[in-house]
C-alpha cells in the first residue's frame, strides 16, 4: 500500500508562525526584570505594586433586604495572600526613609500574617526579618515564614499576641543594635497604610456611595486608617468594629480589646458601634461564605461577614462594606473546614 502522503504537520506550522513572528505555539521571550521602564531588577519594586487594589467583591446573603447591598474586599488576592500587605509595605518603606532597614534586621510580634508580610517583602528587598508568634499560629503560616526564609521566635499560646508583643519587645531592649523594631501596634505608618490605600479604594470603588464600614480589630490599623479616611469623605458614615465576644477566642488576628494591651495607633472615638462575635459564628459563617458563594475565607473574615450580616438586617437600605483579611487556605489544618455541610 503506498504510504499516504503526510499531512500538512504540526511542527510546519510551527515553523509558519515563527517565520511570520510572535502568535500562538511561539513562546515569546520572556522579559527580564529590568525590561519594564524604570524597573530595577532585584528592588522589590513590583513586588510592592501588586500590594492593595484587590477585589471588592459582592456578597449575597438570603438574611439581608434587597436594597441592602453588602461588599467585602478580597485582600488574599495581595501577594502576600493577606490585608497585611497593606501595613507591611507602608512600615517598610518608611523605615527604609529612615535609613533603619536594610541595615538592620527588622523585628514585630505578629499573630502571622504581618509576619508573612515582612518576610515576603524583606526577601525582595534584602533585609532580614525577626517574628515573635504565639505559638498556635496556624501551620500554615509557619510553614509560609519558613519558605520566605525568615526567623520565628515562638510565644506562649495563652499568652496570645501580647505575648508576642513582650518577648519582642524584650529582644529589642537587648540588641538595640541588631533589631530595627518595626512596632506595628504604635507604628502610624499602619493606620496610614489603609487611610491612603484602603479608604480611598472603597470609596471610588462605591463611587462614594458606602453608608457603613465593618472590619475586625487586630492592630486596629484596617479599622482605624480606613475608618478615617471613609469619615474625612463621608461623615455621617458607620463605622462598626468587630472584635471576638471574649478573650478566649480562636479568631487568628483578631483581639478583645477591652482584655488586651490595647494599640497605640486604636481610636476610641471613631467606632459608631462595636459588634462582638463568637468563634464558632465566625467559623460557621466562613463555612458558609465558601459553600455558598465559593470564596474560601478565614475565620476573621467570617466574624467581619458574620457583623456585617447583623448590621445589614436591621437596615432598609444601605451600601454595607467590609474586609475579608486574608483566604481560608490558611487554616487548612486547623479544623475550620471539617464540620459537615449543613444541611
Ligand atoms: C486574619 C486577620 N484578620 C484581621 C486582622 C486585623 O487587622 P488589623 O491588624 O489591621 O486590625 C489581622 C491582623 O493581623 C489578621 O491577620
Amino acid at each position: 500500500m503506498a504510504k499516504p502522503k503526510p499531512a500538512r504537520g504540526r511542527s510546519e506550522l510551527l515553523i509558519d508562525q515563527q517565520a511570520r513572528g510572535p502568535a500562538w505555539g511561539r513562546a515569546a521571550p520572556i522579559q527580564a526584570a529590568g525590561a519594564r521602564p524604570g524597573a530595577r531588577p532585584r528592588d522589590g519594586g513590583d513586588l510592592l505594586d501588586l500590594i492593595g487594589n484587590t477585589p471588592l467583591l459582592r456578597i449575597r446573603l438570603p438574611e439581608l433586604p434587597e436594597s441592602v447591598e453588602l461588599w467585602a474586599k478580597g485582600e488574599w488576592f495581595s501577594p502576600g495572600g493577606s490585608v497585611k500587605d497593606r501595613a507591611a509595605k507602608w512600615i517598610v518603606l518608611a523605615a527604609e526613609a529612615e535609613g533603619w532597614l536594610p541595615s538592620k534586621r527588622l523585628l514585630d510580634a505578629s499573630s502571622g500574617n504581618t509576619a508573612i508580610a515582612y518576610a515576603m517583602l524583606g526577601a525582595a528587598r534584602g533585609f532580614g526579618v525577626t517574628v515573635c508568634l504565639p505559638a498556635n499560629a496556624s501551620r500554615e503560616r509557619k510553614l509560609l515564614l519558613a519558605a520566605y526564609g525568615a526567623e520565628v521566635i515562638e510565644t506562649s499560646a495563652l499568652e496570645g499576641s501580647d505575648g508576642a508583643i513582650l518577648e519582642a519587645r524584650r529582644r529589642h531592649a537587648e540588641r538595640p543594635d541588631l533589631y530595627y523594631y518595626a512596632d506595628q501596634y504604635n507604628n502610624p505608618a499602619n493606620p496610614r497604610a489603609h487611610y491612603e490605600s484602603t479608604g480611598p479604594e472603597i470609596w471610588e470603588e462605591t463611587q462614594g456611595r458606602v453608608t457603613h464600614f465593618v472590619a475586625g480589630l487586630g492592630t486596629t490599623g484596617t479599622f482605624t486608617g480606613a475608618g478615617r479616611r471613609l469619615r474625612g469623605l463621608s461623615p455621617g458614615i458607620e463605622l462598626i468594629a468587630v472584635e471576638p465576644d471574649s478573650g478566649f477566642h480562636a479568631i487568628e488576628g483578631l483581639k478583645h480589646l477591652p482584655s488586651a494591651v490595647v494599640p497605640g495607633i486604636y481610636d476610641p472615638d471613631l467606632a459608631t458601634r462595636t459588634v462582638r462575635v463568637r468563634t464558632e459564628d465566625a467559623y460557621a459563617m466562613a463555612r458558609r461564605i465558601a459553600r455558598e458563594l465559593g470564596l474560601l475565607v478565614g475565620p476573621s473574615s467570617g466574624a467581619a461577614a458574620w457583623a456585617a450580616a447583623e448590621v445589614g438586617k436591621r437596615l432598609r437600605s444601605g451600601v454595607v462594606v467590609t474586609i475579608f483579611p486574608d483566604g481560608g487556605d490558611r487554616y487548612l489544618s486547623t479544623g475550620l473546614w471539617e464540620a459537615k455541610r449543613p444541611r
